[in-house]
C-alpha cells in the first residue's frame, strides 16, 4: 500500500488495522521502528507518510471513506477443526467481510490481496451481499507476487500484475479501475486481467512452482553427496537450457517463509476435496522432500560429530528464512534447531535481524520441549565470535552476506578442533575453507 501511495501522490491510501500497537510503530517518526524491515520501505514510507499515507485504527471510518479496500489479512494455516493442518483458516477475511459489510454507505470494490484458496472472492461476495445496505460491491483477486528482502524492488517492476474479476460489465469496470491504478508504474501489457478463479488460482500455482523447483534441485544434491557430483554445477548446467531458466535452482537446506509451505498446501487440501489423490499426492511430495531436507542436513551435522551432541555447542548462523529479512516463518533454522536440541546440543544463534524473543516462540511454537528447556538450550548472540567460540561445529542456515565476508581463519581458531563448517547455503568458498583446516560440509558436494 505504502509503494501505491508513493506511486499515486493523488490517491488517499490509510492502512489499518486493531492493532494499536502496529499502528504506532507503522506511525513512528524514528523510521528505524518500522514493525517490518525491508530494503527500501522507509525511504518509500518517509516520502508518502502523512502526505496521502496514513495509518490509522479507525477501521470504521476508514471503511465507510474508501471507493476501494484492499483486504490484505492473514491467513494462517488451520490448527484446529476440518483442513487442520492444510486448509487456509479464513477466520479473519470473514471478519473483515463482516464489518465492511457492517459499515458502507456507498459502493466499494474489496480486492483480496491475501494469500488465499481458489473461491474465496465468492466467499467474501455472499457475505458482503447479505447486509443491511444498499451498496453495492465488486470483488477483485489481485494477489501479491512480491519477495520478502526484495519487496519494494518487486513492486516497483513487478514481472506482472494480476486483477481477476467477474466477467460482468459491473465487474469489467472494477477491474478498469484497479488496472488504472498500477498502470501508473506499470507497463499496461504487464498487467493481466483474468476470471477471478485464474487469478486466486495462480497465486496457489506460481508458489508451488516455485518451491517444486527447489525441492527437485535439493533432492538432487542428496544424489550428489552420494557420488563425485557438484549440485552447484548441476544447476548451472540444467539452468542455461534455456526451456528450464536458471532462478530458484539453489540447493539449500530447505525452503522456508510464510508462502510455499501454506499454499502447496492449500492446493493439496483443494485438490483433495475435489477427489484429485493423485494431484493432491503429486503436490504433497514437493513438501516431504522439504521437510526430508531439513533432517538430512542435522542428520548430518549429527553423524559428523560421532553421533552425539549432548553438551556440544553448536553456532547457528541465521535464523531468518531467507537474508535480508527478519521474518523466521517456517525458516529450515527452526527445525534443523529442534533435530540438534533433541540430540541436547547447547544452540547459540547469531542472526543480525532476529531477536531472541523470536526464536523462543519459533521454538516454542513447535512443542517438542518446554519452554523453559529452550530457553536453557538455546541462547542469541549478538555477534559471530561469540557464537562461535567453544563450538564444535557451525552450521549456515541463512545466506545474510556478511558470513561471507568474515574471516574464517580466525573464526575458525576460536572454535573446538576440528572445526566443522555446515553451509546450508553452500554461499562460503569451500576449498579456502579446506586450505584453513577447516571440515567443510556444503549441500550436494
Ligand atoms: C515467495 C514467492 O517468491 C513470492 O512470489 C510470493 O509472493 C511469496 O512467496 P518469499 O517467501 O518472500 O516469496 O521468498 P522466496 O525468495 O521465494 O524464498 C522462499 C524460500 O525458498 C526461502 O527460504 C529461500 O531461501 C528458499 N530458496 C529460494 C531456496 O532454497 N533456493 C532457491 O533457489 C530460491
Amino acid at each position: 500500500m505504502a509503494v501505491i501511495a508513493q506511486k499515486c501522490p493523488h490517491i488517499n491510501v490509510t492502512v489499518v488495522d486493531v492493532n494499536a500497537e502496529r499502528i504506532a510503530a507503522w506511525n513512528d517518526t524514528e523510521l528505524a521502528n518500522l514493525p517490518i524491515y525491508e530494503p527500501g520501505l522507509k525511504e518509500v514510507v518517509a516520502e508518502a507518510r502523512g502526505r496521502n499515507l496514513f495509518f490509522s485504527t479507525d477501521v470504521a471510518s476508514a471503511i465507510r471513506e474508501a471507493e476501494m479496500i484492499f483486504m490484505s489479512v492473514n491467513t494462517p494455516t488451520k490448527t484446529y477443526g476440518n483442513g487442520k493442518g492444510q486448509a487456509a483458516d479464513l477466520k479473519y477475511i470473514e471478519l473483515c467481510a463482516r464489518q465492511i459489510a457492517k459499515e458502507a454507505t456507498t459502493d466499494k470494490i474489496v480486492v483480496e490481496k491475501s494469500t488465499l484458496p481458489v473461491r474465496t472472492a465468492q466467499a467474501i461476495k455472499t457475505i458482503l451481499s447479505n447486509n443491511q445496505t444498499t451498496a453495492k460491491f465488486q470483488v477483485l483477486s489481485n494477489p501479491e507476487f512480491l519477495a520478502e528482502g526484495t519487496a519494494v524492488a518487486d513492486l516497483f517492476a513487478p514481472d506482472r500484475v494480476l486483477i481477476g474479476g467477474e466477467q460482468s460489465p459491473e465487474g469489467l469496470e472494477a477491474i478498469e479501475a484497479l488496472t488504472d491504478i498500477y498502470a501508473h508504474w506499470v507497463p499496461r501489457e504487464r498487467i493481466l486481467q483474468t476470471n477471478v478463479w485464474s487469478s486466486e488460482l495462480s497465486k496457489l500455482v506460481a508458489n508451488a512452482f516455485l518451491a517444486q523447483r527447489i525441492s527437485s534441485i535439493n533432492s538432487i544434491s542428496a544424489l550428489c553427496e552420494k557420488t563425485e557430483a557438484n549440485v552447484d554445477e548441476i544447476a548451472k548446467a540444467i539452468g542455461m537450457d534455456s526451456r528450464i531458466g536458471s532462478k530458484f535452482l539453489k540447493a539449500s537446506v530447505g525452503f522456508g517463509g510464510s508462502c510455499f509451505q501454506k499454499d502447496i498446501l492449500n492446493l493439496v487440501y483443494i485438490s483433495r476435496s475435489y477427489g484429485l489423490e493423485e494431484v493432491a499426492d503429486y503436490w504433497e511430495h514437493v513438501i516431504d522432500l522439504n521437510d526430508y531436507q531439513k533432517r538430512r542436513f542435522a542428520q548430518h551435522i549429527i553423524s559428523k560429530l560421532n553421533n552425539t551432541l549432548s553438551g556440544k555447542k553448536i553456532a547457528l548462523l541465521g535464523w531468518a528464512f531467507k537474508k535480508d529479512t527478519n521474518d523466521t516463518r517456517e525458516s529450515a533454522a527452526i527445525y534443523v534447531a529442534d533435530y540438534l536440541l533433541n540430540e541436547q546440543a547447547e544452540v547459540y544463534v547469531y542472526d543480525p535481524k532476529v531477536p531472541e524473543s523470536q526464536i523462543h516462540k519459533d521454538l516454542d511454537y513447535l512443542n517438542s520441549r518446554s519452554p523453559e528447556e529452550n530457553r536453557a538450550q538455546v541462547h542469541k548472540v549478538i555477534d559471530v565470535e561469540q557464537a562461535v567460540s567453544g563450538a564444535h561445529a557451525v552450521a549456515i542456515l541463512t545466506e545474510w552476506d556478511e558470513f561471507k565476508s568474515y574471516d574464517w581463519q580466525k573464526l575458525s581458531n576460536l572454535m573446538m578442533q576440528p572445526a566443522f563448517v555446515f553451509d546450508g547455503r553452500n554461499i562460503l568458498d569451500h576449498d579456502a575453507l579446506r586450505a584453513l583446516d577447516i571440515q567443510v560440509c556444503g549441500i550436494g558436494k
